[in-house]
């Protein structure tokens, strides 16, 4: 008895074969469109050779922004023969419509390509850089600045971001903490779920949501000594508790894509990895999605000295669950060899296949693969007024107060500055590394542009002083003179744009260059005048001779294309600093890696005598941070008071809620990004002195208080223990504060 749903497939199965005798293009479209997607897939890869099904899994690159090494391909030869299912680095709508074509009108099967890029932290408005808007610890705003980066992107033909790059980040000496969420485990997690949200949106099949791209899978972050690419050694218990939970948030708010990380991860290369790709991505998280490598990286097993040759990477590669080459070419060259041959069986070619072209038919793109290059939606959307001025909100949101005495801050516009620094009128750092379409030649506005707009030019004295880098002190005097001459001195200084992303490490995280000998000489040439330093840089830097001669300092990371403006706005007060750190400042390099969550040991430092003997602690240096997760200050002062806790003692089904009254005791009304933390006294493993479990962003008037509550369940409390994941009965310290940097006052006990 043939029910009535194998009946519907056969029938589709006949006119699909019937449809395809007489006219082979677009062959697609006569599968009725009222099949589910995967009965679509399942018809159009009937109809597919070996050799069409592996070129879906192939990506190569436009070049229209240099991202990799340079692989010459014959791009429009390849697409022409149906051996490339995706491009990246190609935008605008007629860019891609014209590659689009070839694939669409020039192949047998008329199978549309898919369009990726970069879209890290906006497309042609360029938002903060990723730790900057992870300083926010807004999630809303970071879900709007993604859906804004999608609408934008999406005018510009690109289907697809790779974003979010998730890798949990301790290690100031790496370049690319700059893209991630910084330190910890529960911001990197709330937030890398934002991301997804943002660019996914609620329906893959608008045509202004792009599908998003977990990355780098996994443990990219911990590259031994900061380097980039280097390798990365880790014990389950750390992977499974600090570095897969972000991947798994995404899978979590319904990512379409993952992404390979270049690092080997315990020996074995990412990109080759069974353990990582199969057993936990697909079998622990039932993610459904496909992978795609990162670029070249098929090829780079043969350099790990985990391949023989391409051929073998090849084989390890797709034997992995890894579903798409970007840039390797070893797909399309080897992989039909390896199944005519017996090597690779072709099932693992039909998953990839099947996952890529679901991918498509989510997007829309067989309905219409013309759909993301609409010309004039391009010149309607791109930089929106709405979407400049968003930007703007989050500079300012961004923005962390490190250090305010003697009311350094906010400048009023009775005051003259002196406005001095590499980085004062610069726009093109000012949008940070990996900026997308973003523009460096003057559509971003510098901070001078956004002081200018409070005071105009008549109380502004500018210097330039030094450039980032370089020996060169002869503009020093200029300098000092409008010091001088002004009310207090601004000093915009930090890196260049390209000191920090990809293949940027440092061994040194000093401000380059003289800019600390020029902020030395200005101090000693006014003395008694505020400084105020604002930062643009893309990592945690070592500030201890900064801390020492500013008076106030705010973090402003790269603000992005409205940067100079949300910067002005901080600087003057129309915005009250509410930036948190995400990441931790050390005071020296040497204490790296330093981050607040770390364990106690078994002879930690007395509170009360830091240079006891026999301590786990340093000779020439305190073991405390310069500025700690979760720091930030406000132009007014937030007293937290009145802790309560629903119960002393829970159960394993109980929940416990935590609640603090916040009082806002100062001059000015303010966001404050309240806390919570635990800390697990004992366990089967040891655990970290304390975890952010949760946290809220409130705003509260001068002279307002609101009580912030918190519900805790067990679940929140599980860890892996190097056997299973678990929760364990015992006493737990926990706290609700607006810094990392506190002692515990209050416990709970979990029977
Ligand atoms: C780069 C980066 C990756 C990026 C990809 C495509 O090498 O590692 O983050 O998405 O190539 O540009």
């Amino acid at each position: 008895m043939i029910n009535t749903l194998t009946k519907a497939y056969i029938f589709l199965l006949i006119m699909t074969v019937f449809s395809c005798r007489t006219d082979s293009k677009n062959v697609v479209s006569k599968v009725s469109n009222e099949a589910p997607f995967d009965v679509k897939v399942d018809s159009l890869m009937r109809l597919m050779t070996l050799q069409e099904k592996i070129g879906q899994t192939v990506m190569y690159s436009g070049g229209w922004t240099v991202t990799g090494p340079t692989v010459s391909s014959n791009n429009k030869k390849y697409i022409k023969e149906g051996n490339v299912g995706a491009m990246l680095n190609v935008y605008s709508a007629k860019g891609t419509r014209d590659l689009q074509k070839l694939a669409v009108e020039e192949t047998r099967l008329g199978i549309p390509l898919l369009f990726g890029y970069d879209v890290i932290h906006g497309f042609r408005t360029i938002f903060p850089i990723n730790l900057g808007l992870a300083a926010s610890w807004d999630l809303e705003d970071i879900e709007k600045g993604s859906r804004i980066a999608a609408e934008e992107a999406s005018a510009e033909g690109i289907h697809w971001t790779f974003a979010p790059m998730v890798d949990i980040g301790r290690d100031p000496r790496w370049g690319r903490i700059s893209e991630g969420a910084g330190e910890d485990v529960y911001l990197g997690s709330e937030i890398a779920k934002a991301y997804v949200k943002g660019f996914q949106g609620d329906d893959l099949s608008k045509h202004n949501t792009i599908l998003a791209c977990a990355k780098h899978f996994v443990g990219y972050g911990a590259a031994q000594a900061g380097r980039d690419y280097h390798t990365v050694n880790m014990g389950e218990d750390e992977l499974r508790n600090v570095y897969l939970p972000p991947f798994e948030a995404t899978v979590e708010a319904g990512v379409e894509t993952f992404m390979t990380a270049f690092n080997e991860v315990n020996g074995v290369p990412a990109t080759a990895n069974k353990f990582i790709f199969r057993d936990i991505l697909r079998d622990e998280w039932n993610f459904n999605g496909f992978v795609v490598t990162d670029y070249t990286a098929i090829n780079e097993l043969v350099p790990h000295g985990f391949a023989e040759d391409e051929k073998h990477a090849t084989k390890l590669a797709i034997n992995a669950g890894i579903d798409m080459d970007m840039m390797s070419s070893a797909n399309r060259l080897y992989l039909e060899e390896l199944v005519n041959e017996g090597s690779v069986d072709e099932t693992l070619i039909n998953d990839a296949c099947r996952r890529i072209l679901l991918t498509k038919y989510k997007l829309g793109l067989f309905d219409d693969p013309y759909r993301y290059c609409d010309e004039q939606r391009e010149k309607e959307v791109v930089y929106k007024p709405e979407f400049l001025e968003a930007a703007r909100k989050s500079a300012a949101m961004c923005s962390v107060l490190l250090k305010n005495e003697g009311k350094g801050l906010p400048l009023n516009n009775s005051q003259t500055i002196a406005l001095i620094g590499p980085l004062a009128k610069d726009k093109e750092n000012i949008i940070g590394n990996w900026a997308a379409a973003g523009d460096r030649k003057g559509k971003a506005i510098s901070v001078h542009e956004g002081i200018q707009e409070y005071l105009g030019d008549s109380k502004i004295i500018y210097a330039k002083g030094c450039e980032i880098e370089g020996d060169d002190k002869s503009e020093f005097n200029r300098a000092i003179n409008a010091a001088k001459r002004a009310d207090k001195v601004v000093m915009v200084m930090g890196e260049d744009y390209d000191m920090s992303g990809e293949a940027a490490s440092r061994t040194n995280i000093k401000l380059p260059g003289r800019q600390t000998d020029l902020i030395k000489a200005i101090r000693k040439a006014v003395p008694n005048k505020k400084i105020i330093l604002v930062l643009m840089n893309g990592r945690p830097l070592d500030l201890s001779e900064e801390d020492h001669l500013a008076d106030a300092i705010l973090e402003t990371w790269f603000p992005g294309t409205s940067g100079g403006s949300g910067v002005a706005d901080v600087l003057f007060g129309t915005y009250n600093p509410s930036g948190k750190l995400p990441v931790t400042f050390p005071r020296t390099l040497g204490q790296v890696p330093i981050y607040y969550n770390m364990k106690n040991t078994g002879r930690p430092i007395p509170p009360n005598n830091p240079k006891e003997d026999y301590k786990s602690n340093y000779i020439d240096s305190p073991n405390t941070p310069l500025y700690p997760f979760g720091h930030g200050l406000s132009y007014t002062n937030f007293e937290y008071s009145d802790v309560q806790l629903s119960a002393t003692t829970i159960g394993s089904s109980d929940t416990l809620t935590a609640s603090v009254t916040i009082t806002n005791t100062g001059d000015y009304d303010g966001s404050e990004v309240a806390q919570l933390y635990v800390h697990d006294k004992v366990g089967s493993i040891t655990r970290p002195v304390k975890e952010l479990k949760g946290f809220e962003k409130i705003v509260l008037k001068k002279g307002e208080s609101k009580t912030v509550s918190f519900d805790l369940t067990v679940e929140d409390l599980k860890f892996y223990n190097n056997d299973t994941f678990t929760v364990e009965p015992g006493t737990f310290e926990i706290a609700i504060k607006g810094t990392s940097d506190f002692n515990f006052e209050h416990i709970f006990t979990l029977e």
